[in-house]
């Protein structure tokens, strides 16, 4: 890099700052007058990144027949109508269709976009990539989706383009993690729109509708947060002026029919008092604009002009209109100092209505929510392959198409499920076409770190969960090299498919690996001639940040074989850790653990509810869960069992009929169970049929009485009452529905001595009563449920039964003391779950030519508190790294994990070192320290802030920018 005096780097740096007025720097101001109440109007669109239509259909407005709205539209109406006056405001939020617009458009445009963002009329508002749902994303996913948004307004913008303004005016329900992530990042506030009713009703009554959110105990982060006055994001009745409303416009001309200025007058000016009765100040905001807004801007500015005349023309009605954003209102209300109340929980469940639990989409789309978790996982690992071999730009463009689809799915229509069928077909579409470039990736990956060998020519197998992998199917010796994007390294069992039963399986030096070949579980749910008849399990160990690689070879002599028997009465499985006892029907009875020989009961059963239909007005579907009957109806207890002992394998394969089946496994040498639970197709009636929501039970003998806990986006583990709110007092009207909470990556239940807790490998919906936790895993729903979707979530499946879904719970009792210690780990080493590459070449010497067979990017083990979040490519060959201190403050069983640690090992990576890197927010577009003098060293013209060692707070984040020397 070359050499640029420091004080040119301030002295531009200066500079660039004093040309740009961003939007919170230039706000008209309020009224001075305390018996006046400003109405700061705030035009925006709410755009979202598909739902009845694609996103791309939504840029474009193609499909006009389903919604005639195209947001390139928006931009270009708007603009043109901001330039006409420079008192407009506008504020645009979803940084997906932004991006959409500026990579499709000129300079010309470009620079129109880039000046009323530069000169304060546009206010870039989110910042992320989408509006990303609360309840079903995984914290990883939105700091990923943030951060893309956020760079590419930096990108486009500069200083201004780095929001501000928490947006989450749609998302149905809202995190204390979503709130915590905005507070890291440097926002100074957060705004939406859907509160639990009777939580609105106490907020309304308490003048509490703005609030101080104390978004994490360890961290003791706040933010300013407003629910809005509406129960939408939309304007006042009468008030609606976009082409798509029925509103009256203005009509100010005396001498015409209509003329109607002084009732649209006095009628703005009630709703303005009306509002400011349940503000805290007399500052009152006004969402102008709604869903795909603003597609001919004129109309509404045309109205909102008028109406800011003729309000503040009669200053006898006390109200002063101006444009505004929603930084501008902010920084009015910051100005009064209004004292404010303390929120220390969250918005979950949340209720439209008494009948109406938005609970369902926790669930809603069972397999596409475990696609996006599986991509999500792949993205973290090609990210950090990208910067381990330093890749070309053709890798960061394979990077960057994944990166943009699981931004794309964390859209609250999107993760949720509630988009329709035909749009998270493309939404599959994208994620499947990013999750294949990983291939690239890991193949150009293999070579760069393996110069001189022979093409691997690896594949991914995305059907490996069905134990399919065609590549492989009919031969006999293959390679497989497992990826591990954990910081931590990985023992446990992976399962590959295989076409015989004898193989021998050789780890990475050729050493005998401990493994034991099973037949397939045939199950009707999932017949498909590809998939292979037998699964070798083999326990291994993946280094951290690494690979290793292991050979199948055919061999004819017969391994000894396990044991397979169809025991009658009951039955017990085991590994070192554990004893599981079935009753003589086949189910889970209890739990030994062989360490201290205490014996837990467990049962675990599967049930489900009958959905409400349409005969009433509130049916259960893709948003709401709302079940007939409180007490749901249980499957069979006729169960066909398979049992598997072996070195490797301890399960007991259980039919329960012929749309569910699982399989309750001890993996060797861990002291948990798995449950591998297969659902679908649940079974449709020729008339009139059934909505059918699907729950398996766990009943323990922990004494949790009306308490449990779920996490918030996987971080932070919330309090939940059975039956209880903490906001405001609890109403029976949905005793099922209304004790539903997402879980994103885990929930648990615990008394005085015991903790029994339930890892997901997806979202879901839980509910937990006294020593039970139950976990809704599939739902099939055969009438809309009148929130905008208008489709059934009936989904067709592959061929057109119902879908079949299947994913993992890993069961766990700990005693209180090491619950910590035992769960973060697990729910990490989960979310990095190994990726397999495949690679057919029967001929394994040739495969071994020259590669290094083991390979760690991390020369150790990172300590067991710290998470090696991201690793990145960043502008300008930089790296992002992200570490994450694992433990929260979650009651006294955390105490002694969640507590500060140094760490400072100064050389961790295997081939580059930290040169220098600067500290940032969360989001990666700002710093997060002011400028400490003594700190500074220069670099190569960078001035920088060394970033080990470190301390690192309980749950804290730290974000660096670095630079790398490579070795
Ligand atoms: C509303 O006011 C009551 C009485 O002061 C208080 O107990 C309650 O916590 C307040 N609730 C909210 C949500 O503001
Ligand atoms: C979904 O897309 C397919 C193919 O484009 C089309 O034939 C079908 O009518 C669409 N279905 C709905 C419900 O829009
Ligand atoms: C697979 O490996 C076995 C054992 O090394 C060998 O006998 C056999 O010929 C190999 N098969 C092929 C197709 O290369
Ligand atoms: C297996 O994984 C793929 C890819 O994530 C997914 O589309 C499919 O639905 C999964 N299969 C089942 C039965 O869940």
């Amino acid at each position: 890099m070359k050499k640029i005096p420091l004080f040119f780097l301030i002295f531009s740096l200066f500079f660039n700052e004093s040309l740009q007025n961003c939007a919170w720097d230039s706000c008209h101001e309020p009224d001075p007058d305390p018996n006046v109440i400003t109405a700061h109007l705030i035009p925006h669109t709410h755009d979202d990144l598909g739902w009845i239509k694609t996103v791309d259909q939504y840029y474009w407005g193609a499909k006009p027949e389903l919604v005639p709205v195209g947001v390139q539209y928006i931009y270009n109406t708007v603009i043109d109508e901001l330039l006409k006056n420079p008192e407009r405001r506008f504020s645009f939020a979803e940084t997906g269709f932004l991006w959409r617009w500026y990579s499709s458009n000129g300079d010309s445009e470009r620079h129109q976009l880039q000046r009323l963002v530069k000169t304060g009329q546009i206010e870039i508002i989110g910042g992320g990539w989408v509006q990303n749902d609360e309840a079903t994303s995984h914290y990883i996913d939105i700091i990923d989706q943030m951060t893309l948004g956020l760079q590419k307004l930096s990108q486009i913008f500069g200083e201004c383009g780095k929001a501000v303004t928490g947006w989450q005016i749609d998302p149905f329900g809202h995190s204390r993690e979503m709130a915590n992530i905005y507070a890291q990042m440097g926002y100074k506030s957060l705004y939406f729109a859907r509160i639990h009713y009777l939580e609105k009703e106490l907020r309304l009554k308490n003048k509490t509708l703005e609030f101080n959110w104390s978004t994490s105990d360890d961290l003791e982060t706040k933010l300013f947060t407003g629910a809005f006055f509406n129960d939408n994001y939309g304007p006042p009745e009468g008030f609606c002026w976009d082409t798509l409303c029925g509103d009256d416009p203005i009509m100010d001309n005396e001498y015409m029919e209509g003329f109607n200025v002084d009732e649209k007058v006095d009628a703005f000016v009630a709703h303005v008092k009306k509002q400011a009765a349940h503000q805290a100040t007399n500052q009152v905001m006004l969402l102008m604009g709604s869903d795909f807004q603003y597609t001919n801007a004129n109309t509404w500015y045309v109205n909102l002009d008028k109406l800011i005349k003729y309000v503040n023309a009669d200053s006898s009605k006390k109200v002063k209109v101006i444009y505004s954003t929603p930084a501008c209102y902010t920084k009015a209300v910051e100005k009064q100092k209004p004292t404010l109340s303390e929120k220390t929980d969250d918005f979950f469940p949340y209720a439209s209505g008494n009948h109406s639990y938005w609970t369902g989409y926790f669930t809603s789309r069972p397999a596409f929510k475990g696609m996006i978790r599986r991509a999500s996982s792949m993205l973290q690992l090609a990210k950090q392959l990208d910067v381990i071999a330093d890749l070309g730009p053709e890798d960061d463009s394979d990077v960057e198409i994944l990166r943009q689809a699981s931004a794309l799915v964390q859209h609250h229509d999107a993760v949720t499920g509630t988009a329709k069928e035909n749009v998270t077909r493309d939404y599959e579409k994208q994620l499947a076409r990013g999750m294949s470039e990983v291939e690239v990736v890991i193949n150009d990956f293999m070579k760069k770190m393996n110069p001189g060998s022979l093409n691997s020519n690896l594949v991914l197998c995305p059907l490996l969960n069905e134990t399919i992998c065609t590549p492989v199917k009919d031969v006999d010796n293959f390679t497989v090299v497992i990826f591990n994007s954990n910081g931590r390294c990985f023992n446990g069992t992976i399962r590959i498919p295989y076409g015989n039963p004898y193989a021998d399986v050789k780890g990475a030096n050729n050493e005998s690996l401990n493994y034991q070949i099973e037949e397939t579980f045939q199950v009707n749910q999932l017949k498909n001639e590809n998939r292979s008849k037998y699964e070798i399990h083999v326990y291994l160990r993946v280094p951290q940040l690494g690979y290793t690689t292991i050979t199948v070879e055919k061999i004819d002599k017969p391994e000894e074989s396990s044991k397979k028997n169809m025991d009658v009465g009951p039955f017990q499985i085991g590994n070192e850790f554990l004893t599981a006892g079935f009753d003589a029907q086949g189910y889970l009875s209890y739990v030994i653990d062989k360490t201290n020989n205490v014996k837990r009961s467990i049962r675990q059963e599967f049930f489900y509810y009958e959905g409400v239909d349409s005969k009433d007005d509130q049916p259960s579907g893709a948003y709401i869960f709302r079940p007939k009957a409180q007490q749901p109806i249980a499957l069979s207890s006729q169960l066909t069992l398979e049992i598997k002992k072996g070195s490797v394998v301890n399960e007991v394969r259980q039919k329960v009929n012929q749309w569910v089946s699982q399989v309750i496994r001890l993996p060797k040498g861990k002291n948990y169970l798995e449950f591998d639970w297969i659902v679908g197709p649940i079974p449709k009636e020729a008339r009139y049929p059934i909505t059918k929501e699907i729950v398996t039970r766990y009943t323990t003998d922990v004494h949790s009485k009306n308490q449990s806990f779920t996490d918030s986006n996987g971080r932070q583990a919330i309090e939940r009452f059975y039956d209880g709110a903490t906001s405001f007092e609890y109403s029976d009207t949905e005793p099922v529905a209304g004790n539903y909470y997402p879980i994103t990556s885990f929930g648990y239940i615990k008394d005085g001595r015991d903790q029994f807790s339930i890892i997901t490998d997806r979202s879901q919906g839980m509910a937990a009563s006294n020593g039970v936790v139950e976990i809704m895993i599939h739902r099939r729903c055969f009438y809309d449920d009148h929130f905008g979707v208008e489709e059934a979530l009936d989904e067709p499946g592959r061929d057109g039964t119902g879908l079949v879904a299947m994913g993992k719970h890993i069961a766990l009792f700990t005693d209180l003391a090491t619950s910590a210690k035992q769960l973060r780990p697990l729910v990490l080493e989960t979310f990095h779950a190994p990726v397999l590459a495949f690679s057919a070449n029967q001929n394994l010497d040739k495969f071994r030519f020259n590669r290094k067979p083991e390979y760690s990017g991390l020369k150790e083990e990172l300590p067991p508190y710290l998470h090696l979040l991201t690793l990145e490519k960043w502008h300008k060959k930089l790296a992002l790294i992200r570490f994450e201190h694992i433990y929260h403050d979650d009651g006294p069983q955390s105490d002694p994990y969640a507590k500060a640690e140094v760490f400072d090992e100064k050389e961790i990576f295997t081939n580059f070192d930290i040169d220098v890197s600067k500290l940032l927010l969360l989001g990666g577009d700002r710093d997060r320290e002011p400028p400490k003098f003594r700190w500074y060293r220069i670099k190569n013209g960078r001035v920088t802030i060394q970033s080990l060692p470190f301390t690192i707070e309980p749950s804290e984040i730290r974000t660096y920018e670095c630079e790398l020397e490579r070795k």
